[in-house]
């Protein structure tokens, strides 16, 4: 018979050891954006989007092919066309969709080598004066007159917002009357998760998870209205499972450039999304509003 102790002990190991077999403590902060953009262009980095998007768009979210491609029929965008991008990261996105609609895009993100970056592919693409991308953090009011914009959309960005209804109100502000938003959250709660679930999933910076229905709720305080709500669960779980593989086969140049403790946390951060979203206990959504004509 075991003593209470020796219990409490065995318990603690069972744990412990189911701890270290899914997410293992890693160090406090993952860089994630910093490396993907501050190193873009080496070569390295471009091979394993590619391998993970089968198209480089210079993503580092989970946008699929199929719905970068969609965005600027979702949107409405025609050459004439004035477009807000939030959280625009290394800019490829921005710039794609200048050039396939020929309209005129501002890209905002709050991380300076992405805009740094963003702003160089404009220019060696000869689009500068069309495709602008600046540095701002859009957790605070957007430096924008009202109803300046034709379309805004933000790939798995607001997830990182702390006040998003304030984010969600500014872009109805910026809109102009029928304009459209296209936003995708990664993070709906779509069951049980550990705490330690939440830590990995969170390790690469500030994170809001949101109840289902709270997007669409926050939408249409904001003033929007919701004309779809689109589950694509499945892209994180595809994306993750190719990135983290891609990031795998170059595993020695990725030490190099990231270090082994910061390798070994995306690499995890990677695995919880991917576990997450297959088991379905996080969800991700693509939501399209519009604000109204009047
Ligand atoms: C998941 S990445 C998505 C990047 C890009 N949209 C894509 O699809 O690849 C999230 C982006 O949001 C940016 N971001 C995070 N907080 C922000 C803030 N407060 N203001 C502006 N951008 C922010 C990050 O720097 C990062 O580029």
């Amino acid at each position: 018979m075991l003593k209470t102790t020796e219990y409490l002990l065995l318990l603690a190991f069972i744990s412990l050891s189911y701890d270290n077999a899914v997410f293992r403590p890693m160090a406090a902060k993952v860089d994630l954006y910093n490396n993907a953009y501050g190193n873009y262009e080496a070569d390295v980095y471009r091979r394993i989007r590619t391998f993970t998007y089968g198209q480089d768009f210079g993503q580092t979210s989970w946008v699929s092919n199929e719905e970068s491609h969609e965005i600027p029929a979702l949107l409405g965008l025609r050459s004439n066309s004035h477009v807000l991008e939030i959280g625009c990261g290394s800019g490829l996105y921005a710039l794609s969709l200048a050039e396939s609609v020929s309209c005129e895009v501002l890209g905002l993100d709050v991380n300076e080598f992405a805009v740094k970056n963003a702003n160089r592919l404009a220019t060696q693409a000869g689009i500068s004066d069309r495709v602008r991308f600046q540095t701002c953090d859009v957790s605070k009011p957007l430096p924008f007159q009202s109803a300046c914009f034709d379309a805004a959309f933000s790939n798995d960005v607001i997830c990182h917002i702390p006040d998003r209804l304030g984010l969600l109100r500014e872009l109805h502000r910026v809109l102009k009357p029928g304009g459209k938003l296209l936003l995708s959250d990664a993070l709906v709660i779509g069951g049980i998760i550990s705490h330690q679930e939440i830590a990995a999933r969170s390790s690469i910076g500030y994170y809001l998870f949101s109840p289902p229905g709270e997007n669409q709720r926050q939408l249409t305080e904001a003033g929007f209205s919701v004309l779809d709500a689109k589950d694509t669960t499945a892209s994180a779980v595809e994306i993750s499972a190719r990135w983290r593989q891609g990031r795998e086969n170059s595993k020695v140049e990725l030490i190099a450039l990231e270090g082994e403790m910061n390798f070994e946390g995306l690499q995890q951060f990677l695995r919880c999304v991917q576990a997450l979203a297959s088991e379905r206990r996080l969800l991700r959504y693509l939501y399209l509003a519009q604000k109204s004509q009047q």
